[in-house]
């Protein structure tokens, strides 16, 4: 553990996840002996925070700016670790990142901003190296399951039959959640920033935009950003919004694994939408439901208009009783060069992107305080904390991690 007052600082107690974040940390068992403290720009939201949550009323307050490098500098100077909830990250974000990098200070976010995540890796992963500062981006349900699942069927690929699979799909067989301000305004940036400059639109469409620029693989992967029928799960395939930054955190961590599962390794996401006719209907509904939402987000003044009076502003979200009710159930096939295959489930027992976000976040921030210093620089979830960050979350964030098959 750290040499530093607290283990744990979360950023942004103030924020939606925060506050889910701060209840986590406060009741649960997992985290006991680990100390923490409670960071955001109003003294005043960080009280109201504190008064709220019954088991977090001892927790100490920081107070610190994202705009304010100072004040991140003395709130890294008490950290072991900083769990941030700041965002839109690429407005709000680089300031922090650059304060840990520069002070050996390790980092763990809920960012899902590909262009944002690429930038930090530009300017700041030299220094990371350097000062051993370990920055870990993407430990939500943007790409926790996503990242580990594929470890999950490697792992067991490699160990039943001495090889790794050459491609992973993985299917959302069910989810239900909804989307909190924060990660609306998060969308609507990343739409903002792409509107206004094709040499970034060029980027996000690259699947390999998180790997290093000097060795990216040619092979190309399959986008499914159009329904399509998938024989080996026997159903009509729509579009998965988080393939976008989720594909990109795998191939980094194959990247990072300095390309163990080949340079041919293929990776794609995308949601059943059932068999037959009916199937076909709803694939095509989804896509069609997607594409136009996307098309709005690209247009500025449609942008603004649904960030005013459609969606929820920043700091609002869904309501106790609906993240409750969330769930989901993600389905991996891994598919070897020979025909054999690897089955696996992940599913989580709270809405993909709060209650289970925040216990996800929780669980890599305690694994990251935890875990001895390994060498810094800019990790995946797979890559820092792989078994570990797996048992840790079904032990203690209700997912599961479940072989569907048995050794042929
Ligand atoms: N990966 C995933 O699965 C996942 C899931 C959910 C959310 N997210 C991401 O997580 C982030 C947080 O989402 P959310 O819905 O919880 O956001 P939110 O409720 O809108 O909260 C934003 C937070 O940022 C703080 N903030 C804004 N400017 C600041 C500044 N200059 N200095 C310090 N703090 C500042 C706000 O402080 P005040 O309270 O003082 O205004 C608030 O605490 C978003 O980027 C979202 O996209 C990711």
């Amino acid at each position: 553990m750290s040499a530093k007052p607290y283990d744990v600082v979360v950023f942004g107690a103030t924020s939606f996840v925060g506050k889910l974040l701060c209840r986590y940390l406060a009741s649960h068992s997992s985290v006991a002996g680990l100390t923490w403290a409670a960071a955001g720009r109003s003294l005043e939201k960080l009280e109201q925070m504190r008064s709220l949550e019954a088991n977090a009323s001892g927790v100490p307050l920081i107070l610190a700016d994202a705009t304010d490098a100072p004040s991140l500098a003395a709130m890294c100077a008490h950290a072991g670790v900083v769990v941030s909830t700041v965002g839109p990250y690429a407005l709000y974000g680089e300031q922090l990142v650059k304060a840990c990098a520069e002070l050996g200070t390790d980092y763990c976010d809920l960012t899902g901003e590909v262009q944002w995540i690429r930038r930090m890796l530009d300017r700041y992963e030299p220094t990371a190296k350097r000062t051993g500062a370990r920055i870990v981006h993407c430990c939500g349900f943007d790409s926790v399951p996503s990242d580990l699942g594929v470890y999950f069927v490697q792992r067991e690929a490699k160990q039943r039959y001495g090889l790794y699979c050459a491609h992973v799909k993985m299917r959302v067989k069910a989810i239900r959640g909804g989307a909190s301000g924060g990660t609306i305004a998060s969308l609507m940036n990343v739409a903002k920033e792409a509107a206004a400059d094709p040499a970034l639109r060029k980027e996000l469409q690259n699947p390999y935009a998180l790997c290093p620029k000097d060795r990216r693989p040619k092979t190309r992967q399959q986008s499914l950003n159009a329904p399509l029928f998938d024989h080996d799960f026997q159903s009509w395939l729509a579009p998965f919004i988080m393939a976008a930054i989720n594909t990109r955190v795998v191939h980094r961590s194959n990247a990072l694994l300095n390309y163990a599962y080949g340079e041919q390794f293929r990776y794609d996401e995308a949601m059943l939408a059932g068999k037959g006719l009916r199937g076909r209907l709803s694939a095509y509904a989804i896509s069609g439901a997607l594409g136009g939402f996307v098309g709005l987000t690209a247009i500025a003044p449609t942008r603004r208009f649904l960030q005013r009076f459609v969606l929820p502003a920043p700091g609002e979200g869904s309501s106790p009783e609906s993240q409750a009710k969330g769930f989901y159930d993600l389905r991996f096939l891994g598919l070897l060069d020979d025909g054999r295959v690897i089955r696996a489930r992940i599913t989580g027992d709270a809405d993909p992107g709060y209650g289970s976000t925040s216990k996800m976040l929780g669980q890599a921030a305690v694994c990251l305080a935890r875990r001895d210093k390994r060498e810094g620089g800019f990790w995946t979830p797979a890559t820092l904390f792989g078994d570990t960050l797996i048992e840790a979350l079904q032990k203690h964030a209700g997912l599961s991690f479940v072989l569907l098959d048995s050794p042929s």
